[in-house]
């Protein structure tokens, strides 16, 4: 079974090829509703209808190094196999947003893994890009937003070793801070 994070970095991956400047992660847990809801969000190039309907079958890929597409079809199988949804509206350049909902207590819903590390590496791997990082469950909610980290640190890099180190550990406080104290 994979867990969350893997199949964030997975669909975020996607975003960085279709050559988006912003990607904006979401992951909200709702305790009372036993919903647990993940959003990709991105302004790269996008996809018209039939390749949206397409992508969800392991068949369609845009990769020339090997014929099969899987990180759509198998984030879709988790969420729906955790009685959950998945839903995918894109537009061609406009952008894209992959959005799974899980039942949290389903015993086939992975746990969420290391999400910190993992946000942590796709900020990191593309300095370029601003990641708007969204954590919440019930009222705890915590954001870390790239572009209001570069206001501070003007022409240093995100990916310069002591702010690397520096948002590493904002997003594991963020991420102690929300999902703490709760089995997610
Ligand atoms: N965010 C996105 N923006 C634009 N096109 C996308 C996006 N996500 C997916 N696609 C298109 O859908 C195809 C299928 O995506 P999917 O993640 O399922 O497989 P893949 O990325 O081709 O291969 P894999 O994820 O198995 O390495 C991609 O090849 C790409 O053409
Ligand atoms: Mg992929």
């Amino acid at each position: 079974m994979r867990e969350i994070s893997e199949h964030i970095l997975d669909i975020a991956q996607n975003s960085v090829v279709a050559d988006a400047s912003e990607i904006t992660l979401s992951v909200l847990a709702d305790t009372a509703k036993d919903l647990l809801t993940v959003t990709i969000l991105d302004n790269g190039k996008g996809m018209d209808a039939a390749m949206v309907e397409s992508v969800l079958s392991p068949f369609t890929t845009s990769r020339t190094t090997r014929k099969v597409g899987l990180g759509i079809p198998m984030f879709r199988e988790t969420a729906l196999t955790a009685n959950g949804s998945f839903d995918i509206t894109s537009a061609p350049g406009k952008g894209t947003g992959v959005t799974a909902t899980m039942e949290i207590s389903n015993i086939d819903r992975p746990p969420l893994g290391a999400l910190a590390d993992t946000m942590h590496i796709l900020i990191t791997s593309n300095p370029d890009i601003d990641f708007i990082i969204r954590m919440a469950c019930d009222a705890r909610e915590e954001v870390l937003d790239t572009r209001e980290v570069r206001t501070v640190l003007g022409s240093v890099a995100l990916n310069n070793p002591e702010v690397s180190a520096w948002i590493r550990e904002a997003l594991t406080e963020m991420n102690d801070k929300v999902f703490g104290g709760e089995n997610i």
